[in-house]
Formats: structure tokens, C-alpha cells, sequence
């Protein structure tokens, strides 16, 4: 039988070379196009094919997608601090790029489009809710507005193109390989500047929710909707728990240093105040059942950002 094919787009990423290393443990070829504008080459195995270009650099998803089965799209700019002030760059990358993806697989005749999606779509939620994939959807960030719009894109034409499109909304997910820059997760940033003897800030009251999602958990939920037989949905993909800003800050304080500084700054405006997934939809139709928590995979994050990215592979 001829060797399944996947396309990764953002494969050197933090999420999709991970995601890559779960698909060749699976027995698939895998393809990763990237521009390595925050991908690293040392996060890609050396056994993906790799293309180096923009994703919407129409000859390179073609060669991308050349009897690929499946492609995971996830390239994309992804801070949401700072896409207030890079919103055509981030809509030239975030819809555009997906607009060229969705075309190129219509064209190579792809059986299922994997759209990663966000959290961000969502209107904010209240204290202690969690957010079901019926929650209104009133992005307050351009990144936001550019998932929304793709989800929304890939969704409704990939019917139409022959392709069956799955669309994940991650929450925030945090693992090895999430590179260091004052844009990225919260968790890598407060280990990093513990780590280098600074002081942490935080955003607001820091007493705003999010749930962390280990990258294990996300790769899971790829790896269902490459298979599911829901086509045509949104999932949600996070843990259902709930943790503050401050609660993170104090147990990697406690973990590595208690008298670190903690200032302030005011909250930002692009960014939700809650957001806990409900994943009762993913546990249903996927059958996805989130395994880490956060307490027991912090560890591997420190020593990966301590090594300096060593032993990333
Ligand atoms: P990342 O920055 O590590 O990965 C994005 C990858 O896309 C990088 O390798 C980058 O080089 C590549 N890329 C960016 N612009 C490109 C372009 N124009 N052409 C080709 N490649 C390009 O970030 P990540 O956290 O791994 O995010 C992966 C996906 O998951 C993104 O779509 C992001 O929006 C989504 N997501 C991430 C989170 C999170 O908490 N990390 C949560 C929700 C959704
Ligand atoms: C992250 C992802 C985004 C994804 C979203 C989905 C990145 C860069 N962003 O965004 O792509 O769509 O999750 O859930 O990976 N904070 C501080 N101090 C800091 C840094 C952050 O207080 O130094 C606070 C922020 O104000 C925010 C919370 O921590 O309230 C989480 O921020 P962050 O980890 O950057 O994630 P999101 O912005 O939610």
C-alpha cells in the first residue's frame, strides 16, 4: 500500500513539529512547509520533507500537497499582543494564507483540511464559565478576527473544493519547543525571565483565566480529526480547567525562585479576560480525553528552556 502522505504547514513550529513527530511515529510521510520566521530547523526531524516558503506561495503547497492525504494547517502569526499593531501582516499570513491553502487543496484533490484554529474567536467569558463552541463569537484582537474569518472560510467552501475540513480551536498550550519572545506563551515567558534573574509582569490583576493545554493534548486532537467522521465541525481543544495568571506566576516562582519581583502593568485590551474550554463536544465526537496536567508537565518546560532548547529532539 502506497505511504500516507500529511502536509504541515508551520511544521517547524512549536505546535506543528510536535504534531509532525506524532505522524511519523504513525508510519506517515510527512511534509512540512514553513518560512522559519519563528520555526526553528532544529525542531524538525530530519526524516519530514521540508519546504522553505511563504504558505501562500502557491507552487510550494502544490508541490506541498502533491498526493498529500491530509494537511494540517497550522503556519500562521500568532501573537495576539501585537496584532493590533501588525494587522495586514498578520491577515496577509493568517487569511490569506489560508484562502491559498484551502485552494491548493480543492486543486490537489486533498482528502481533509485540519484548521488550527483559537480561543481567540470568542467573546469574553464570565468568571468561571467555561466556553462552549456556541459562545458568541465577537473577536476583540485582528488575530482573533483572521481565525474567525478562516475557520469560517475553510468550513464553508471545502465541501465545495471536495475536501473535508476539521477546525480546532487550541487554547493556550504551552510544551517544549515554544520559542522565547516577549509575544509567546505566558508559561515560557515567566520561565525564561525566572530562569535569566528577572522580575515577572503581569498583565492586568492577573486574575484572568486561561487553560493551559499541554502540546500532547493538541497533537491528540489532531491526530482524531485526521480520522474523525465529523466533518464539517469546530472543536474546542483545552482541559476544562481553569488557572489564573497569578496562580501560574506563583507556582513557577515557588518552583524557581520565591523572591522574583512581580509588577504590574495594565491589562491589555486585546486580550480576553476568561477563557476555559469546554470540551465536552471534542470528548463526544472525537473521543479526545485531555491526559496532562499542568502541575506534572511544567518540569519538562523548565529543563528545556534551562538546557536552552537542548534536547528538543
Ligand atoms: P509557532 O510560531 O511556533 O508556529 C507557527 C509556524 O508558522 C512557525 O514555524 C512559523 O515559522 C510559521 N509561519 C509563520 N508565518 C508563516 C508564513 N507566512 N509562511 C509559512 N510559515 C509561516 O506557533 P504555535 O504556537 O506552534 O502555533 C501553531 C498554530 O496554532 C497557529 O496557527 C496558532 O495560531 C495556533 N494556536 C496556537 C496556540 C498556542 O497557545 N500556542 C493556541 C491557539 C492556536
Ligand atoms: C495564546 C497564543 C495564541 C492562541 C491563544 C489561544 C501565543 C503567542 N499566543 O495567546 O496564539 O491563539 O493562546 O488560547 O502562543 N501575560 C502576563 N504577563 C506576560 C505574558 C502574558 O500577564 O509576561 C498574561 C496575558 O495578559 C494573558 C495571559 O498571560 O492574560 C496569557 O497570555 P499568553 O500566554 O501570551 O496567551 P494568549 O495571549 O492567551
Amino acid at each position: 500500500m502506497a505511504e500516507r502522505t500529511a502536509l504541515v504547514t508551520g511544521g517547524a513550529g512549536f505546535i506543528g513539529s510536535h504534531l509532525c513527530d506524532a505522524l511519523l511515529a504513525r508510519g506517515l510521510a510527512v511534509r512540512v512547509l514553513d518560512d522559519f520566521s519563528t520555526g526553528r530547523e532544529e525542531n524538525v526531524d530530519p526524516r519530514c520533507e521540508v519546504i522553505r516558503a511563504d504558505v501562500s506561495d502557491h507552487d510550494a503547497l502544490r508541490r506541498g500537497m502533491d498526493g498529500a492525504e491530509v494537511v494540517f494547517h497550522l503556519a500562521a502569526r500568532v501573537t495576539i499582543r501585537g496584532s493590533v499593531d501588525c494587522f495586514e501582516a498578520d491577515a496577509r499570513t493568517n487569511l490569506m494564507g489560508t484562502l491559498a491553502v484551502l485552494g491548493v487543496a480543492g486543486e490537489r484533490h486533498v482528502r481533509r483540511l485540519v484548521f488550527a484554529s483559537s480561543m481567540g474567536v470568542y467573546a469574553d467569558a464570565g468568571e468561571g464559565q467555561l466556553t462552549t463552541e456556541e459562545h458568541p463569537q465577537e473577536p476583540i484582537s485582528p488575530y482573533g478576527i483572521s481565525k474567525l474569518a478562516g475557520e469560517k472560510y475553510v468550513l464553508q467552501l471545502s465541501p465545495r473544493l471536495g475536501v473535508e475540513p476539521v477546525a480546532l480551536r487550541f487554547f493556550n498550550t504551552y510544551g517544549t519547543r515554544q520559542g522565547y519572545t516577549p509575544y509567546v506563551g505566558v508559561i515560557t515567558i515567566f520561565i525564561n525571565k525566572l530562569l535569566r534573574g528577572e522580575g515577572l509582569t503581569i498583565f492586568g490583576d492577573g486574575r484572568q483565566c486561561r487553560d493551559f493545554v499541554h502540546v500532547s493534548d493538541i497533537v491528540q486532537a489532531n491526530l482524531l480529526a485526521m480520522e474523525t467522521r465529523a466533518v464539517g465541525e469546530v472543536f474546542n481543544v483545552g482541559t476544562g480547567r481553569s488557572t489564573s495568571v497569578l496562580d501560574v506566576a506563583a507556582l513557577l516562582r515557588g518552583m524557581l525562585r520565591p523572591e522574583a519581583s512581580v509588577r504590574h502593568e495594565p491589562a491589555r485590551e486585546e486580550e480576553l479576560r476568561h477563557a476555559v474550554a469546554d470540551v465536552g463536544k471534542a470528548r463526544r465526537l472525537l473521543g479526545y480525553e485531555p491526559r496532562s496536567r499542568l502541575e506534572d508537565r511544567i518540569g519538562e518546560v523548565i529543563e528545556y528552556s534551562r538546557s536552552g532548547g537542548e534536547g528538543a529532539r
